[in-house]
């Protein structure tokens, strides 16, 4: 092993920055030599390649964003694509390559695999939808962002006695909602992985309303259903003042919280290690605190729980 190279690819996350240089670092540490691909897969068809040394990662530990960029590539899914990404592999020599993203990237990385290039992969996305890893990288740092918004959501609706309804990303995973939801002590949370009615929703506004509960704080995630809908049913079926906030990508940017800079480092720099170990096709994460490896193939088959037990306390916590 002698050259490695670094992408991050899909939806950017924060830590991702943290994560490309613990694979830096980590890379020249061992005296091999590393390289940054920009944009993805879709740079890696396009040879947008530069090499990076030590201070090519400096002073980006606490930014948000990627500074590879990233892209979600659609020429890639193609078998021409793929060819072209194998070719400028062999132009460049990269003899493994660290892809860091969520499930897409991931199902990209196999890809290469199996034609024989020697992958790594590292869990970055706000979503902490990849089953077999405890938390993704930027998933802390995004909770606690839709945590501060609900703090702040949570002041104008006291104020106005209404119901507010925050929407979340977190695209098939409820788990922004969950945590953020039951840090931040919302009412309701909404999650694709569990049944919800509104009427349930509604019969706890009321009984809130009726011990006099000042504010309601009702989170959405993505995946369940859209925010603005859920409004207009609850409206006409109590007839309360409900407003709606929307998210959106503030909760894909901001500086990584201490949680996502320490877990990108961690994983970041396994991935260099077990590459050196000449290990393909494997996927980095962590369980119980630790640094765990498994198989790529693996991690995208495994059926992700859902921490019901959260949910449940939440229900309990916000009577
Ligand atoms: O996967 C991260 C994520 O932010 C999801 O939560 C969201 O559904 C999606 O990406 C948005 O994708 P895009 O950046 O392509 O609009």
């Amino acid at each position: 092993m002698k050259n490695i190279a670094v992408l991050t690819s899909g939806g950017d996350s924060p830590g991702m920055n943290a994560a490309i240089r613990a694979v830096v670092r980590t890379s020249i540490y061992n005296g091999l030599k590393v390289y940054g691909i920009k944009r993805g897969f879709n740079g890696l068809i396009h040879g947008d390649v530069m090499e990076m040394d030590l201070s090519s990662v400096g002073d980006i530990i606490h930014r948000g964003g990627t500074i590879l960029r990233t892209a979600r590539c659609e020429e890639f899914q193609t078998e021409e694509g793929l060819q072209k990404a194998i070719n400028i592999i062999d132009v460049f020599n990269f003899d493994g390559i660290v892809v860091i993203g969520g499930d897409g990237t991931f199902k990209g990385a196999r890809e290469l695999c199996k034609k024989g290039i020697t992958c790594a992969a590292v869990p970055g996305t706000i979503d902490n939808d990849l089953p077999y890893t405890d938390y993704t990288i930027g998933f802390d740092t995004a909770v606690n962002t839709v945590l501060d918004a609900i703090n702040k959501i949570r002041d104008t609706t006291t104020s106005h006695e209404r119901i507010s309804i925050i929407e979340v990303m977190g695209r098939n995973s409820g788990d922004i909602a969950l945590y953020a939801g039951l840090a931040g002590g919302a009412e309701s949370i909404i999650v694709p992985e569990m049944y919800y009615s509104s009427d349930d929703v509604c019969k706890r506004l009321l009984q809130g309303k009726n011990r006099g509960k000042l504010h309601n704080i009702i989170l959405v995630a993505e995946g369940a259903g859209k925010a603005t809908e859920l409004a207009e049913e609850i409206h006409n079926k109590i007839n309360m003042e409900v407003r709606v906030t929307i998210l959106g990508y503030l909760q894909r940017g901001g500086n990584p919280t201490a949680f996502d800079r320490i877990l990108a480092s961690r994983l970041g720099s396994k991935a260099v290690e077990v590459l050196m170990n000449g290990e393909s096709g494997k996927a980095i994460g962590i369980r119980d605190n630790k640094i765990i490896i498994e198989p790529i193939d693996k991690a995208l088959e495994m059926k992700k729980n859902f921490n019901v037990d959260m949910y449940e306390l939440a229900k309990i916590l916000s009577i």
